[in-house]
């Protein structure tokens, strides 16, 4: 049964970890990551975002494709389903949907409508036990259409934001989705030390986790990072693998054309890079 990310990002700040959320585009995707997480014994959260959804038919189709997994593969670890960067009307409907998570991204808007509309999130995912992510401060890069410059949250609104009763916060702190630049100044520690000072025991989500290095990972853990997001590093993994099964020409050898058999290799990629990541994080063995 999927679950909301409330108690497992609870008890990652209490334990100083983080779990992670790997984002996922199709059955491939979900089963490697489920199936990684019940073999490490960690939470996991799954992200969804509105591009995600459209392209796997609807929130809806994905809300079946989770629970039939949970149930076939016998996954006993707490999952979240979660919408990453939904609109205020995507949120709805993915709470109508079956989701166990949403994350409403109004920092786009003024501050007052961002706090307007998280404040009726806020009190729709309560009545329903669904926990809510919000976002101050705009994450960098490209993602899906939606563009941030990379700013930094002012401590002051994220607490505004974290007052509402949201169950976790997005803080920018000059991360970027996708690859970083050659020249990216590296995260904000001093944005994050003063966000956690304002926000206290509220579980801050750090975006945009592929390419950051080992080391500032473990600094935003230990600075009230609880929750992690991954979303382009299983995407190159598993293009890679991909890539190089072509180019050895085993498609074209004996049944190598089966899609069972090409995508084997880039879904053993996904689970590595997962792997990776959880033990980075600290989550194994914390289900
Ligand atoms: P990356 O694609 O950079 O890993 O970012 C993922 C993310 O933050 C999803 O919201």
């Amino acid at each position: 049964m999927l679950v909301s990310a409330k108690e497992m990002l609870t008890k990652a700040k209490e334990g100083h970890y983080a779990v992670g959320q790997f984002n996922i585009n199709n059955l491939e995707w979900t089963k490697a990551i489920l199936q990684t997480a019940q073999e490490l014994n960690s939470p996991v959260i799954l992200g969804v975002s509105e591009g995600a959804g459209k392209y796997m038919c609807g929130y809806k189709t994905v809300v079946g494709m989770v629970n039939g997994m949970l149930e076939t593969l016998g996954i006993t670890v707490p999952v979240a389903l979660h919408l990453d960067h939904g609109s205020y009307e995507g949120a709805l409907a993915c709470i109508e949907a079956g989701f166990s998570s949403v994350m409403f991204d109004g920092s786009h808007y003024p501050i007052e409508e961002n706090i307007e509309k998280t404040k009726e999130l806020v009190k729709i995912t309560g009545e329903k036990g669904i926990s809510l992510e919000a976002e101050v401060g705009a994450i960098g890069g490209e993602e899906d259409g939606v563009v941030g410059a990379g700013e930094c949250a002012d401590p002051d609104e994220c607490k505004m934001i974290a007052d509402l009763g949201v169950t976790m916060l997005a803080a920018g702190i000059g991360n970027i989705h996708g690859k970083y630049p050659e020249n990216w100044a590296g995260l904000s520690f001093e944005t994050l030390d003063a966000v956690q000072q304002k926000t206290g025991a509220m579980p801050l989500v750090l975006h945009g986790g592929t390419g950051i290095p080992a080391d500032m990972i473990k600094k935003a853990i230990s600075l009230g990072v609880s929750k992690i997001n991954v979303n382009t590093e299983c995407q190159l993994a598993f293009a890679d693998a991909t890539r190089k099964y072509i180019e050895a020409g085993k498609d074209l050898s004996g049944k190598g054309f089966d899609p069972r058999k090409l995508l084997a290799p880039g879904v053993e990629a996904i689970k590595a890079t997962v792997k990776e990541k959880m033990e980075l994080f600290g989550s194994v063995g914390k289900a």
